[in-house]
């Protein structure tokens, strides 16, 4: 499949300018199409669970294969809060492990769910950022022998800062922690091998870069903690058969099914399938290249104009979103949707994201637009921008 093949997948390209894929992917024909079949499955067949379930676990599968993991490894969740729920209740911290470590880029649930822990004996340590940066060092400096887990997510949502999470790995294990990568702004957006990574779990979702709908989250877990993990969040799809009903026993599946909890988030695993399988026939390399490529076009283009762009510029430190610093971002975003451009902001942070299905016309509109509506962004040498 070529890149012009794979944008014509996606009809809102032809009436709008779509950078939002940070927030949810655009929706695909094939996408589209297996949401469908899932509803005529339904209608035909009445309640085909057995076709439904085998559904879900060739997601699984692909999933896994996309990640460089094998599908034991894999819990699927209805979102990826569950999947954090589940370790977080899995872990004790009445030992002389009981800090967990929370960098300053977090997405809230990442922060909410070992926050929610500190009942439990948890004690939460800060690695704290310096303005748009989270360096390696804010995290060397409060991971010691206390630490038991380091959740972390690689591209932030708020300004797209990527973070070294190899380097992060490295000190984490070199100290006896853990690390928990949150990729949810990252997955889909180019390869990823989790054991080559060497993290300890991860979580994402499928309805930005994945380009599906909301309802389904992964969890990863590395093949040899599985089984020393038991989570206290749990339910019947946790079992080794929901179909035992039993009562009065709670036993635990050998592999990544242990984390599950209730019945599986059907009709959004038909679109996650569709979502992934348009990913694999262009490429996850080709993804990137392309996504890179726009990127750099894009953030070149409001520095020189001589805007504040927040996400880093060395290539390795930035994903697919890039935030530009506005005065007034929820009314920009208005000004852009009233031109056909879909963005979003959080906080006066402008989010502009990329996918495969864009092009450097979608760049060069977007930033056309910015021009024209240069009053409600801050300068460079704007008296605001020497805070
Ligand atoms: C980085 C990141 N982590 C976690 C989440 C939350 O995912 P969920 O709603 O599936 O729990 C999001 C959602 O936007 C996110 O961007």
């Amino acid at each position: 499949m070529t890149l012009t093949e794979f944008r014509a997948r996606f009809p809102i390209l032809t009436r709008r300018v779509y950078v939002n894929s940070c927030s949810q992917g655009a929706l695909s024909i094939d996408v589209e199409e297996a949401m469908r079949s899932y509803l005529d499955s339904w209608h035909q067949h009445g309640s085909p669970w057995e076709t439904w379930v085998e559904e879900v676990e060739r997601l699984r599968a692909r999933f896994a294969s996309s990640i460089g993991a094998t599908p034991d490894e894999i819990a699927v969740m209805p979102s990826a809060s569950g999947g954090i729920n589940a370790i977080a209740s899995a872990l004790t911290f009445d030992g002389p492990r009981s800090q967990v470590v929370v960098g300053d880029f977090e997405f809230p649930t990442m922060a909410q769910v070992w926050l929610a822990q500190e009942r439990r004996g948890a004690a939460i340590r800060r690695a704290h950022a310096t303005g748009d940066s989270l360096p390696l060092s804010a995290y060397d400096a409060v991971i010691d022998e206390r630490t038991l887990i380091v959740p972390a997510t690689h591209v932030c949502f708020r300004n797209g800062h990527k973070t070294d999470i190899a380097g992060l790995v490295s000190v984490a294990h070199d100290r006896g922690a853990y690390v928990f990568l949150d990729d949810y702004q990252r997955t889909g957006s180019g390869p990823i091998d989790v054991h080559a990574l060497g993290v300890d779990f991860m979580v994402t979702g499928c309805l930005k870069y994945m380009l599906a709908s909301a309802g389904v989250g992964f969890l990863y877990v590395r093949r040899d903690l599985i089984e020393r993990l038991e989570p206290t969040i749990t339910g019947w799809f946790g079992r080794i058969n929901p179909f035992a009903f039993r009562i009065d026993e709670l036993d635990w599946p050998r592999d990544a099914h242990r984390f599950e909890t209730g019945t599986p988030p059907v009709p959004s695993a038909y679109a996650a399938l569709a979502g992934l399988g348009l990913l694999d026939r262009l490429g996850y390399d080709v993804v990137a290249r392309q996504i890179a490529h726009l990127v750099e076009r894009y953030s070149s283009a409001a520095r020189d104009a001589g805007f504040i762009v927040r996400t880093p510029s060395e290539s390795a430190r930035r994903g697919p979103l890039v935030v530009v610093q506005s005065l007034d971002a929820p009314a920009l975003v208005a000004k852009l949707a009233a031109r056909g451009i879909i963005a979003s902001c959080r906080g006066n942070g402008l989010r502009v994201s990329f996918h495969a299905y864009n092009n450097e016309a979608d760049v060069d509109a977007v930033i056309g637009a910015l021009l024209a509506e240069s009053s409600l962004l801050e300068r460079a040498t704007s008296p605001a921008a020497a805070r």
